[in-house]
């Protein structure tokens, strides 16, 4: 059965590559030869909105990825196709600066712009996008596109940089081009974690350590509730916010602390007493999210699925109630996935407000689940619900 998965995943990859290469040539030209690269998208598996928090992280990579066809060019053009919105983006490396309407492309064009402002400079370059990461699901496609474009660039160039560097890079082309101000997590796990592995992250030392995992009579299912992410710029914005508020307003209270993320859970009845509710919540989501992160590390190493489950179910409703990052629809699916035997919990991938929930099941039926869930979903909302398992994704790189 996986072996046939990956049979279909492989010659879907070598139709797709026959198509963004005849693609690019007829867009951009007929003359030079096209190289392929490729990044994963990522999952979280605890740790939500820790990030620029300094706090703790788990998470990985998945098995659904961004793939570009690459070629340089002379003339200092930055030609952008992708194949799957079926949409053509014409800079220059002269004017490139963000356009609303160039959507995806501001991505990449964030990338080459974040390397020449480092001394990283091309001649030109033609782009050819296709993928497997739903889009707005919260699996980080955005980012998978980021690092997709930066292993293209340097591989043509042949430059080498590190795994650090290639991270930071494109966290600011999201940062300062794109303008979304996100943490470390998507950009980090894509160049630091790698396939049969789940990454465990100190945002504050930036120090990760790889745990060997395994699905054995398990799996990582994705729940697609199909609702748009549109209030997540504005949200994540004012969550930032509201974290700096609460951070100042603990350091005016005497606490002696470098982030939310040095408070402990003790410590936390000593805050209440300093905050306001509403920040409080968003505090002890963090402090509390943090201890999650430690326990899910050990039930990770120990392969404690249930424990491990348990804790999702903690982290999502420590979000839905405290964060306030959930939907009526996550919160509905939430409901409805709590009702099965097979599931161990679940929880808000990524920066919620929509798309995805992710769940750990324990010998799961993906069909019969999502048939299950389909009937009363569509019932209750008149949505689609779309359910897929992941696995662990290979780390970034060129396609041969
Ligand atoms: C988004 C951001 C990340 C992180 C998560 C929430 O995915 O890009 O940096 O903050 O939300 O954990």
């Amino acid at each position: 059965m996986a072996k046939s998965r990956k049979a279909i995943k492989e010659k879907r990859a070598r139709d797709d590559r026959g198509r963004m290469e005849s693609e690019l040539k007829k867009r951009f030209g007929d003359q030079g030869g096209v190289r392929f690269f490729r990044a994963p998208g990522r999952v979280d598996w605890l740790g939500s909105h820790t990030d620029y928090n300094q706090g703790l992280i788990l998470a990985s990579t998945v098995d659904r990825e961004i793939v570009v066809g690459a070629r340089l060019r002379g003339d200092g053009a930055l030609n952008f196709y992708s194949l799957d919105f079926d949409h053509e983006v014409r800079a220059s490396l002269k004017n490139n600066l963000p356009e609303p309407g160039h959507g995806w492309a501001n991505y990449p064009k964030g990338v080459i712009a974040e390397l020449a402002q480092s001394g990283i400079s091309l001649p030109g370059i033609d782009l050819v996008f296709a993928g497997d990461i739903p889009i707005g699901a919260n699996l980080s496609s955005s980012a998978a596109i980021e690092a997709a474009t930066l292993e293209a660039v340097i591989g043509l160039l042949e430059q080498p940089m590190t795994r650090w560097q290639k991270a930071f890079t494109c966290w600011r082309a999201e940062n300062r081009f794109v303008g979304m101000p996100c943490g470390i997590l998507d950009q980090f796990t894509i160049f630091n974690a790698d396939k049969d592995c789940v990454m465990f992250l100190d945002c504050d030392r930036l120090a990760s350590e790889l745990i060997r995992f395994e699905f054995k009579g398990v799996k990582l299912l994705v729940i697609n509730s199909g609702v748009g992410r549109e209030l997540v710029r504005s949200e994540y914005t004012q969550r930032r916010k509201e974290c700096d508020a609460a951070f100042s307003a603990l350091r005016k209270a005497g606490f002696k602390i470098s982030s939310l993320s040095s408070i402990t859970p003790k410590q936390l009845p000593k805050a209440e007493r300093a905050l306001k509710p509403l920040l409080m919540k968003r505090v002890r989501h963090v402090v509390t999210e943090n201890a999650r992160v430690c326990e899910a590390k050990e039930a990770v190493r120990k392969q404690d699925f249930k424990r491990l489950g348990k804790l999702f179910d903690q982290g999502y409703k420590s979000s839905s109630n405290d964060y306030n990052n959930s939907t009526p629809e996550l919160d509905l699916l939430h409901k409805l996935l709590s009702k099965r035997k097979e599931i161990l919990g679940a929880r808000i991938a990524g920066a919620g407000w929509g798309g995805c929930l992710v769940s750990l099941a324990s010998d799961p039926d993906p069909a019969a689940l999502e048939s299950y869930l389909r009937e009363s979903y569509r019932k209750i909302t008149g949505r689609e619900v779309k359910l897929f398992p992941v696995e662990t994704g290979e780390a970034p790189g060129e396609l041969k």
